[in-house]
């Protein structure tokens, strides 16, 4: 028999998802899980909310064919057959568990990345135009860029590529293996596979066991296996596994590890639920476009804004600075003295221009600009914007 094709296996399966989904709401709007041992359980709920599916015939519940629900009323899609799913169902784990032997070298790798995935994947696996870089320089280097951006902001950071985010690089075999070439998915040997990931390991400048991953590197079943992503432990919390539930209070109980800043200051292991946050705690830096002192204060005041009956003492200059400049100064929006700009907008009449400030535009205005104030004082700050471009 001619094995079957991924493409194929789209097609029926996308017809399965069709019936299933229809006959589902025909019959019964919550997605009822069949388990084998005890039929209809209803949805489990993980722990973090997430439904866990009962894994039926080594399916997760979501992929199982639901028989009954087909009931005869729709007469396309079927079940697959039990080499439809082993050809479907590839996974390769961190354990080692689905990884087959085979070896290649960086250098293999790098012919056969030149030939297949350099028209996307860019020289060296730079990246661009829409498709993922696979390396932007020295994983453990770049690994540091990931940073709580709250807690330490940086220019520059957090670059996420399978170098610096990947937490196991059993994935990156899975993935190229399973997805890649793009249009020709799961045509590579597993020998190639194994020299496109010592390819991208070495584009890494990554290290297994303490030995660089250069061109002669002959990476196999083994050495993979010891592969450390520098990421390895940047994944928290670890909500799977008996453990999980253990691993997820004692991630919650430090607010520290989710970019919480203060704790109540008398009793410090302990949360704090009221007026906890300084009202100066700096959260966003804009940096681009030359607005370096964009620092807008954290609050610790709930209520809405209040339509201020005294509006002589607001600043709408100040305003400005800190909630519209960083569109409005930056390209990104008209800015104050431009003239054609503005006056293409007020043709509609100054009262059309702060509906639409106020409101928001699909062209890309957020309403209010994002800012919490009331509309005689959103509209002063457009005076103040209108009154530079005449
Ligand atoms: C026709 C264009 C194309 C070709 C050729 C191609 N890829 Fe891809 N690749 C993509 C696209 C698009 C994605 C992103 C897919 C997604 O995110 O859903 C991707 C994603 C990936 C990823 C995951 C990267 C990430 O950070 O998410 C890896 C690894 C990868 N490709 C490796 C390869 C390798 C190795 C080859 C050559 C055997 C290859 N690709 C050939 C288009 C291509
Ligand atoms: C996130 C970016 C962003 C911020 C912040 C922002 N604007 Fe805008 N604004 C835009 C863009 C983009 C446009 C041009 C598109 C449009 O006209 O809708 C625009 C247009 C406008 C217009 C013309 C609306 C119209 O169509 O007549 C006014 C008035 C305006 N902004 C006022 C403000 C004021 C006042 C603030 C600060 C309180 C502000 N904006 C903050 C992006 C922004």
């Amino acid at each position: 028999m001619r094995k079957l094709t991924k493409r194929s296996l789209i097609s029926i399966s996308v017809a399965t998802v069709l019936s299933l989904g229809l006959s589902a709401c025909m019959e019964d709007a919550s997605p009822k899980v069949t388990n084998t041992a005890k039929d209809n359980s209803g949805l489990k709920r993980a722990i973090d909310g997430g439904v866990t599916y009962d894994v039926i015939n080594g399916k997760f519940g979501v992929y199982a064919v639901n028989e009954k629900a087909h009931n005869g009323k729709i007469k396309f899609g079927r079940t697959p057959t039990k080499e439809e799913y082993d050809e479907w169902s590839s996974d390769v784990h961190f354990t080692g568990e689905g990884l087959p032997e085979g070896q290649g070298t960086a250098e293999e790798g790098s012919e056969i990345y030149d030939a297949k995935c350099v028209m996307c994947h860019g020289d060296f696996g730079s990246g661009g135009g829409g498709y993922p870089a696979l390396s932007k320089g020295n994983a453990y280097e770049m690994q540091k860029s990931l940073t709580n951006q709250r807690l330490k902001p940086d220019d520059d950071g957090p670059v996420r590529f399978f170098g610096s985010y990947w937490p196991k690089a059993s994935t990156l075999w899975w993935y190229i293996k399973d997805a890649m070439p793009h249009p020709q998915t799961d045509s590579l040997s597993d020998d190639e596979v194994y020299a496109l990931v010592a390819y991208t390991l070495n584009i890494n400048e990554m290290e297994i066991d303490g030995q660089e991953v250069d061109d002669e590197y002959v990476l196999n079943r083994e050495n993979f296996l010891k592969i450390q992503m520098p990421n390895k432990d940047g994944f928290e919390p670890q909500i799977e596994g008996p453990d999980a539930e253990k691993h997820i209070r004692a991630y919650y109980a430090n607010p520290k590890n989710f970019g919480g800043q203060t704790y109540n200051v008398k009793n410090p292991a302990s949360r704090c639920m009221t007026n906890c946050q300084e009202p100066t705690v700096k959260v966003a830096y804009i940096q681009n476009g030359g607005i370096s002192d964009f620092h807008p204060p954290l609050t610790d005041v709930r209520d809405l804004p209040k339509e201020k009956k005294d509006l002589k003492n607001f600043n709408a200059q100040k305003a400005y600075n800190e909630s519209c400049a960083m569109c409005h100064e930056t390209g990104a929006a008209p800015a104050p003295g431009d003239k054609a700009a503005w006056s293409g907008l007020l043709e509609k009449g100054i009262d059309k221009v702060y509906e639409a400030g106020i409101k928001g535009t699909e062209a890309g205005m957020p309403a209010k600009g994002g800012a919490s104030m009331s509309d005689s004082e959103f509209k002063m700050v457009v005076d103040y914007i209108v009154n530079q471009s005449k």
